[in-house]
């Protein structure tokens, strides 16, 4: 059966990674992290917010080992324009980190430079191990070392929203992946 809104949702925006192959990309990569993660031990999954919260959602339920999870807030965009410091919002010292077997995740790795600076912080913190998972990497020069152990897939160095990824908080909702032109961006279209 067809969603009731499936014509609505495709919005007129070049799809870069279908439903289908989201959905694909989350199963191969929940069994990639349970290969390398001992099943009886908790895995502490801490999930850079608000983009990877579909990533989130959909991953951990592919999961059987004991999970916890946290959400850390970041913030290193406005609109289509990065900004030049990247903010993580929440305090991470607070965190029970020492001794956990701690995942990042985020649903892309442009400059990298979000995740590395998240990773500095719970590395600080003596996790007792301590990996990075991305959906979507960049095809694109990183102006850090960062290398995350997981990536979904390669995409063009283009501005894309859906499955989290927002464009001024907006077009979160999509179930796919698409490229959001510059003129689309800058109209500030509410969907
Ligand atoms: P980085 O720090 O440059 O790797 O950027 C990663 C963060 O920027 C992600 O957590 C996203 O929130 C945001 N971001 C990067 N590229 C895009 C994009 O194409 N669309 C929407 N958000 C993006
Ligand atoms: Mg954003």
């Amino acid at each position: 059966m067809q969603p009731h809104n499936a014509g609505r949702r495709q919005q007129g925006l070049p799809v870069v990674v279908s439903e289908a192959e989201v959905r694909e990309m989350v199963a191969r990569l929940s069994a990639e992290i349970a290969r390398d993660h001992p099943d009886d031990e908790v895995l502490y999954v801490v999930a850079i917010m608000k983009g990877a919260l579909m990533f989130l959602a959909d991953l951990v339920r592919h999961l059987t080992m004991p999970i916890e999870i946290e959400l850390v807030n970041a913030r290193s965009y406005q609109g289509t324009q990065r900004q030049s410091e990247v903010e993580i919002l929440d305090d991470v010292a607070s965190l029970p980190i020492a001794g956990r077997h701690v995942l990042l995740l985020d649903c892309v790795l442009d400059s990298g430079e979000t995740l590395a600076a998240l990773r500095r912080q719970v590395s600080a913190r003596a996790p007792a191990s301590l990996k990075t998972c991305v959906l979507l990497s960049k095809a694109r020069e990183r102006t850090t070392d960062l290398r995350p152990e997981y990536v979904g897939r390669t995409i063009p160095d283009v501005f894309v929203v859906g499955y989290g990824l927002d464009c001024g908080n907006r077009w979160r909702h999509l179930p796919y992946v698409a490229q959001l032109p510059p003129d689309r961006a800058s109209k500030g279209e509410a969907r």
